[in-house]
């Protein structure tokens, strides 16, 4: 029997280039209008034992991690990677409420397999339930939006990011879409008005599961550190058993370089076209904030990782 999902529902404002949104509590997570009518089939959604998800804060390097996850479950199959888009071997549960990713396709490849098929249920949720065997699934809502068994029926990936590097690459991510101030970006960062709500409630969902075996999550910071060290513990977690050779060759597949300039990861929104990648990097916004919006940062930061947990490793 379908469980109903433990939230309720307050207007919000439109948001810049989304439109109608919808505020979900508790957690304050900021969603398009559509996400409504989804949450409850969302919140059911039947996980498999082989199924392998990746749930990310939004610009928390969500695109190289897909990346990472199917080279390591396809590692045969590494070509396709060069001409296949990642929505196509990846399903993106959240591409039922954007209206800026790819439905169009999601919708064609639904239609192909039941012509009857309605597209208010939601095109990827509909395509992952028909796909057989394993299937790689990522999404940016937060775990408390997801079913509450995920963790007993299939391994996690969770990935996060430094909040002001984050908020950054958000700032220039919507800057190609829709022009916003950096003061502008940075609040509503820090208010937690803006798409996918509250960081940190999003990591704190995370952490507060940290310890179940079906869950690994990693930090960006550490993947730039030694990517080599971080694909060694997902072969352990995955259970994938790639020889150091084999994770080698996903390192070369999914590096910055390799993925930035690749035509899969040209993303075509709104009358932006182009590489979503921009530097890639570990503080990226040193220097970019105005002092005290900086300040005002720091201070929020350490505030909010203090009530998070403080092993929170940003602290240090
Ligand atoms: P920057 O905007 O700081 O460059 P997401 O995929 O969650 O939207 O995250 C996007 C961020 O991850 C971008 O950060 C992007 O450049 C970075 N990223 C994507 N692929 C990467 C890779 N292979 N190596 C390092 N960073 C990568």
């Amino acid at each position: 029997m379908e469980k109903k999902i433990p939230i309720t529902f307050e207007d919000a404002e439109d948001f810049p280039h989304y439109g109608e949104m919808v505020l979900v509590k508790p957690g304050d997570t900021l969603l398009p209008i559509g996400y409504r009518r989804l949450a409850n089939t969302i919140y059911n959604f039947e996980y498999r034992n082989e199924d392998i998800c990746l749930f990310t804060y939004p610009k928390s390097g969500t695109n190289w991690v897909a990346q990472i996850l199917w080279g390591m479950t396809h590692i045969n199959e590494l070509q396709r990677a060069t001409t296949e888009s990642v929505d196509r071997r990846l399903l993106l549960l959240d591409n039922d409420f954007l209206h800026d990713v790819s439905e169009k396709d999601y919708m064609e490849r639904l239609r192909a397999k039941r012509p009857e098929a309605r597209e208010d249920d939601g095109p990827a949720l509909q395509l992952a339930a028909l796909e057989k065997g394993r299937r790689l699934i990522w999404s940016h809502l937060p775990f408390n939006l997801h079913n509450p068994n995920i963790l007993d029926k299939c391994k996690v990936v969770y990935v996060m990011r430094h909040p002001k590097d984050n908020m950054f690459s958000r700032y220039i991510h919507f800057n190609k879409v829709a022009q916003g101030p950096i003061q502008y970006v940075a609040e509503t960062f820090m208010t937690g008005d803006t798409i996918y709500g509250s960081y940190w409630h999003h990591v704190n969902e995370a952490w507060k599961r940290k310890d179940h075996p079906n869950l690994h999550i990693m930090f960006y910071e550490d993947m730039k550190a030694d990517i080599m060290a971080e694909l060694e513990k997902l072969n352990q977690f995955l259970g994938t058993s790639l020889t150091e050779e084999q994770l080698k060759r996903v390192a070369e597949l999914t590096s910055f370089n390799n993925m930035k300039d690749h035509p899969t990861m040209v993303v075509n929104i709104q009358g932006f076209q182009g590489s979503f990648l921009h530097k890639g990097e570990v503080g990226s916004s040193k220097g970019q904030l105005p002092p005290e919006l900086d300040a005002q940062m720091d201070a929020w930061i350490k505030d909010n990782a203090l009530r998070v947990d403080p092993a929170f490793r940003y602290l240090s």
